[in-house]
């Protein structure tokens, strides 16, 4: 799609570059764009600002003109201009009145429909969603991470939570780790792999091995709960991501995503961008209704990637009287685009360990030969699958006795019960 950009907002074009299938003109004088308007095969959009101090009048004969060429037009006044905002509006154009470059950007792309460029040779990105904290989103990082790093995979962990940042004290990351929060603020010119690669931390306890384990290592933005004014804005965090998934040396990146979906919308964007979404889903009422209602967003915004969901299903707390598998069809029936990885065990006294102990440990290497280790393996087998990942490891041997249990346990048959819905779904919608 071709763009022109009548515009001297500072930083504007290097901010819509990171769009996929747009192109930018940007002339820098008045008739020139007035000439590409009037071609034979007028570009698809114009967007026009007034920051150029040229006058009203003369922008309102640009808007004008691209309006009955059919081009579509996209009106952002912040000074004199806005004289002109009304007439635009009468005439059915978009505006706004905006001086930031990336809101703009994210206006405009957000206007033409368009998502962020996910380039040739991107690393593939999974991000952990949820619509409600405490659903184990950082704990099925964390052992997915280990799973897929036993496969022999390099993944880099992205910590998007920073106001619950789960991560640094799971990983025991240690507070001489670097914080994108710096990164961002240096601005986009630096949201490229030069400039994040040092912003990643390679852990010594989660490095490569000799028997060909992959890396884990991390991009931290805060140790502890960070402040408000460390907010990422959502087009500075859509910039990094698209710097991130530029970045060599990893096979994949996992990102562990806050809970409010929708002013942060993070796994909507891994989504759009060509990423895949993992949901945990504990069966109790309250985590399977705000499973629903994440895919209910996603139908709604993407729902033609759908089936690049996937559903984490996690046996319920002890004394939860739902059971994981008269959910299961239930969400198979309702959602069939977005496919079930497995069903995590509970494992609380092997992550009690693994939090008490000196140092870190993965829950893998606690209990390497216990149900829950060995289903883990399996759950990170389908999701290598899923993704179409090449691992170089197979999976972890099965001893026999943990083998024979995840028979009697995990492979059973299930039966739905007949007035359990996905979300009590009470609201009626079912
Ligand atoms: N399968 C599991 N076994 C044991 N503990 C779990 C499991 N899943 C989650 N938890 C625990 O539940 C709590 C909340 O999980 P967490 O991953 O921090 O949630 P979120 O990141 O979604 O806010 C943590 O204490 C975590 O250790
Ligand atoms: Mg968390």
């Amino acid at each position: 799609m071709e763009l022109i950009v009548y515009s001297a907002l500072d930083g504007l074009a290097s901010r819509l570059e990171v769009y996929r299938d747009l192109s930018i003109i940007a002339p820098s004088k008045l008739d020139q764009a007035r000439r590409l308007i009037a071609a034979e095969r007028p570009p698809h959009a114009i967007y026009v600002d007034d920051t150029r101090s040229t006058p009203a009048p003369e922008l309102w004969g640009l808007i004008h003109d691209a309006h009955t060429a059919g081009v579509r037009v996209l009106v952002n006044m912040v000074g004199a201009g806005q004289v002109i905002l009304s007439d635009a509006r009468a005439l059915g154009i978009s505006t706004t009145t905006d001086r930031d470059a990336a809101s703009v950007a994210a206006w405009v792309g957000a206007a033409l429909g368009i998502s962020v460029r996910a380039a040739a040779g991107a690393v593939p990105v999974v991000a952990i969603g949820a619509a409600k904290g405490g659903i184990g989103k950082t704990f099925a990082t964390c052992v997915l991470a280990e799973g897929l790093r036993r496969r022999g995979l390099r993944v880099l962990v992205w910590d998007s939570d920073i106001s619950n940042p789960g991560l640094v004290p799971a990983f025991r990351v240690p507070a001489s780790a670097p914080s994108y929060l710096h990164l961002v603020q240096r601005g986009p010119s630096s949201w490229n792999p030069t400039g994040i690669e040092p912003f990643i931390y390679h852990a010594e306890h989660t490095a490569a091995t000799e028997s060909g384990w992959g890396e884990i290592a991390f991009l931290i933005g805060s140790h502890a709960v960070a402040r408000a004014e460390n907010d990422v804005r959502l087009p500075d965090w859509q910039g990094l991501y698209a710097g991130v998934t530029q970045i060599n040396g990893f096979d994949l990146v996992l990102i562990d995503t806050p809970p409010d979906y929708l002013r942060r919308p993070y796994a909507t964007h891994t989504l759009l961008s060509g990423g895949t979404v993992v949901l945990p889903c504990p069966p109790g009422a309250r985590e399977r209704m705000g499973v629903g209602h994440m895919l209910d967003h996603f139908r709604e915004v993407a729902p033609d990637r759908l089936d690049h969901t996937a559903l984490l299903f996690i046996e319920p707390e002890h004394g939860v009287v739902t059971k994981v598998e008269n959910i299961i069809p239930i969400f198979g029936q309702r959602y069939p685009e977005a496919r079930a990885l497995g069903t995590l065990p509970r494992a609380p006294r092997l992550a009690s360990m693994a939090d008490e102990y000196d140092g870190y440990i993965s829950m893998l290497d606690l209990g390497p030969e216990s149900v829950f280790a060995q289903t883990t393996h399996r759950i990170v087998d389908s999701l290598i699958t899923y993704l179409g990942l090449t691992p170089t490891l197979p999976i972890p041997k099965l001893g026999a006795w943990p083998a024979l249990i995840g028979r009697l346990r995990g492979d059973r048959v299930a039966v739905p019960s007949a007035n359990t819905t996905v979300g009590a779904l009470a609201a009626g919608n079912d």
